[in-house]
């Protein structure tokens, strides 16, 4: 297996972290990673808000369970079976509400990241640009998860500190630290691969 493949393997979604804090010379490098991802017609839309301030990130972490609970309590029965199916270890999780970090899990850092409301390619391409920040992240010998309930932030009250344009929204958060699990890979379904000759 080539370094590239070795690291796509490794990487884990990682939810338990040390306190130890990040130098910012690593997160600027996971970014330019993220910078150097594709993006529809090379519109490069996306927006980093790195926070590393703990109380914050607390803060938020209660805030976004908060919002995202009373989200979810609005939602008619299917969309809601299609949300505990993507994320589905919110079933795992049912003192969510009581936990001291149920969202970013007591990483040191978080990346908010942002695009246009109006850019259509938006889970795309941020998609991408997540995946190269933590396929570097995994290379410099940290981990990471990527964050959907990162979204509801918007809903917060801390959402202002963020300081984050009207005209942008957040698609997702990565958060990266230095793990202090290692789970085992998750099965990988097989019955997905169709060759037309
Ligand atoms: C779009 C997306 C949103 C996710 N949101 C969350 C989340 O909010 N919280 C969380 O703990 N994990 C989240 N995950 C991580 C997945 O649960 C994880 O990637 C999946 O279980 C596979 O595990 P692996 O990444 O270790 O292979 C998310 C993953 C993706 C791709």
């Amino acid at each position: 297996m080539n370094e590239t493949i070795k690291t796509i393997y490794e990487r884990r979604a990682v939810r338990k972290y040390d306190e130890r804090p990040i130098e910012k010379a690593l997160i600027n490098e996971v970014i330019e990673a993220g910078r150097m991802a594709p993006s529809a017609i090379n519109m490069q839309p996306w927006k980093f808000y790195v926070l590393t301030n703990k109380e914050l990130i607390k803060r938020l972490s209660k805030e976004i369970s908060r919002a995202a609970a009373s989200e979810i309590s609005k939602m008619k029965i299917r969309k809601l079976m299609k949300l505990a199916a993507s994320f589905f270890y919110l079933s795992h999780r049912l003192d969510f509400l009581k936990l001291e970090d149920a969202v970013f899990h007591g990483a040191p850092a978080v990346i908010f990241i942002s695009s246009p409301k109006t850019n259509e390619w938006a889970d795309l391409d941020i998609g991408m640009c997540s995946q190269n920040i933590m396929l570097a992240a995994q290379s410099l010998g940290l981990a990471s998860c990527p964050i959907g309930f990162a979204k509801y932030v918007e809903k917060t009250k801390s959402y202002k500190k963020l300081g984050i344009a009207e005209t942008e929204q957040v698609i997702i958060a990565i958060i990266i630290g230095y793990g202090v699990e290692k789970p085992e890979p998750k099965i990988r379904l097989k019955d997905n691969l169709f060759f037309i000759e």
